[in-house]
C-alpha cells in the first residue's frame, strides 16, 4: 500500500513516525474518514470543513491542510493504490507533530504537524442491512469535548470492544439516562411518529451521514426533532438505526435484550438509506 506521510508518498512499510510523536504520546492528534466510490470522494466539503473544526478546537495549525490539498491528497492516494473504481475509504490523520523532551503543554511554535493519510479498498456492509443488527448500551465515560473527532478513541474502542464480545453490531452510550452515540456511528430512532437524533451539542461528533439523512429526511416531508431520547424510548421506538461512513444507514432490530420493530427493519431506515446511497454513489457527491 502507498501511503502519505509528511508530504511523501511511499510504501507504508517504509513509514516511519517519531516515537516522541504527540499523536502515539498524548493521542494529540485528529483525523477523518472518507468515504470514495469510482474516484469521487464522497461529502468531501462536509468532511474538511469537520476537519479544520477538529484542528481550530485543538490549536493545531490548519493552513497547510485545507479542502483543496486534502482532495488533491485523497485522489492521489486513491490514484496510486489503483483505486479508481468501485468503493474506497480515504483515513486522514493530523497530529501535533513531535518534539523533544516530552511535555504535557504544546511544544514549541513552529514545530511540524504530523500528517499521515492512507487509502484502501472498502467493501460495503449490505448483507447486515437486510436484516438489521443488534447494539448494545454503555455508560458513555468519554470525555466532554465528543464534538471534536480527536484521535483519543480508547473509550470508544473499549465499549466496541464489548459490543464484538456479546454478538452485538455496535455499542452505543448512554449519558444521564439519555442516548448520546455509537462508538462510531450516530444512533437515529423513530418515536412516536417523530425521527430523532441527539442534538450537535459537544456530547456527540456531529456525523456527515446524520446531516445528510437529517436533510433528506426533512426533504421528503418527514418529521424530524432533533431532541435526545431515553433508554425507555429507544427501547419501545418503532424503528431505529445507525448512521456512519461505513455503515450508511444500519437499521437496528435489538437493544440489548429489547426487541425493536418487531425484529424487523422499519420502513424509513429502508427508505433513507435507499435515498441516502442513490445521493452518494450514483456519481452526484458532493464537493469532491
Ligand atoms: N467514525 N460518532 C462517532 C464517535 C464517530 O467516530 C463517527 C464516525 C460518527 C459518524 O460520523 P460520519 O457520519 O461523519 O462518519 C459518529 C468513523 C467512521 C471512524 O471512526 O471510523
Amino acid at each position: 500500500m502507498i501511503v502519505h506521510l509528511n508530504g511523501r508518498f511511499l510504501a507504508d512499510r517504509d513509514a516511519s513516525i517519531s516515537p516522541l510523536d504527540r499523536g502515539f504520546l498524548f493521542g494529540d492528534g485528529v483525523y477523518e474518514v472518507v468515504r470514495a466510490f469510482d474516484g469521487t470522494l464522497v461529502e468531501a466539503a462536509r468532511h474538511w470543513t469537520r476537519l479544520a473544526r477538529s484542528l481550530r478546537e485543538v490549536r493545531i495549525p490548519g493552513g497547510a491542510f485545507g479542502a483543496e490539498a486534502m482532495s488533491d491528497l485523497a485522489r492521489w492516494l486513491l490514484e496510486e493504490n489503483g483505486l479508481k473504481r468501485g468503493h474506497a475509504i480515504v483515513y486522514v490523520e493530523i497530529t501535533r507533530g513531535s518534539a523533544s523532551p516530552r511535555t504535557h503543554h504544546f511544544p514549541t511554535a513552529g514545530t511540524a504537524p504530523t500528517i499521515f493519510a492512507y487509502a484502501s479498498p472498502f467493501v460495503p456492509v449490505d448483507g447486515h442491512r437486510i436484516h438489521g443488527v443488534p447494539i448494545i448500551l454503555a455508560p458513555d465515560e468519554r470525555w466532554g469535548r465528543c464534538d471534536i473527532k480527536s484521535v483519543n478513541l480508547l473509550p470508544n474502542a473499549m465499549a466496541k470492544q464489548l459490543a464484538v464480545e456479546a454478538g452485538a453490531w455496535e455499542t452505543v452510550f448512554v449519558r444521564g439516562g439519555r442516548i448520546t452515540e455509537g462508538t462510531s456511528s450516530n444512533l437515529f430512532a423513530v418515536i412516536d411518529g417523530v425521527l430523532r437524533t441527539h442534538p450537535t451539542t459537544h456530547a456527540i461528533l456531529g456525523g456527515v451521514t446524520r446531516d445528510v439523512v437529517l436533510e433528506i429526511a426533512r426533504s421528503s416531508g418527514l418529521t424530524v426533532d432533533e431532541a435526545a431520547f431515553t433508554v425507555a424510548e429507544l427501547e419501545s421506538a418503532d424503528e431505529a438505526y445507525l448512521t456512519s461512513t461505513t455503515n450508511d444507514v444500519m437499521p437496528v432490530v435489538r437493544v440489548d435484550a429489547a426487541t425493536i420493530g418487531g425484529g424487523e427493519p422499519g420502513a424509513m431506515p429502508r427508505r433513507l438509506g435507499e435515498a441516502l446511497r442513490r445521493l452518494l454513489y450514483a456519481g452526484r457527491a458532493a464537493g469532491g
